[in-house]
């Protein structure tokens, strides 16, 4: 076989192998950040300086006093990383 088919044929691999990958990855279930009035200002955070400007308030509300957690909670570093953003 020539060497151009080869590399062709891997990048065909390659490429299964990425979709494969997508495709199979866990569908995203883990509740998304509202879109209530409470949380809007933070969307508005996101978009002018980042996720993590945003996340330095999350904990604000959400705490042992205010918002508690779910007992079983993952630990909580960047909280938009597993809380996703509405549309
Ligand atoms: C000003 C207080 C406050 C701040 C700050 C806040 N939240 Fe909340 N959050 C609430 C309250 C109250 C609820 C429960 C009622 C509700 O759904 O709005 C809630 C609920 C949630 C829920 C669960 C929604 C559901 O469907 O059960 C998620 C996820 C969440 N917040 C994520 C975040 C993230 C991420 C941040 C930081 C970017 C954040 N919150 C900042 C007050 C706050
Ligand atoms: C490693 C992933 C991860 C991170 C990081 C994370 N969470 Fe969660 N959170 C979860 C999972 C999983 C649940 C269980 C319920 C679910 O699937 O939404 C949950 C539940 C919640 C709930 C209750 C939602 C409900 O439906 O009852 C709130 C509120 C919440 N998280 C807020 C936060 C906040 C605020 C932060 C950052 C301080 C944070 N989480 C960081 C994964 C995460």
């Amino acid at each position: 076989m020539k060497k151009e088919h080869k590399r062709d044929l891997l990048l065909i691999a390659i490429g299964i192998g990425i979709v494969a990958f997508l495709w199979a990855a866990p569908k995203e279930t883990t509740t998304h950040m509202p879109t209530d009035d409470t949380h809007r200002p933070y969307y508005e955070l996101v978009q002018k300086e980042g996720k993590k400007a945003a996340e330095a308030h999350c904990e604000e509300c959400h705490n042992d006093q205010g918002v508690v957690f779910p007992k079983d909670h993952p630990p909580k570093l960047r909280c938009l990383f597993c809380h996703k953003l509405n549309k």
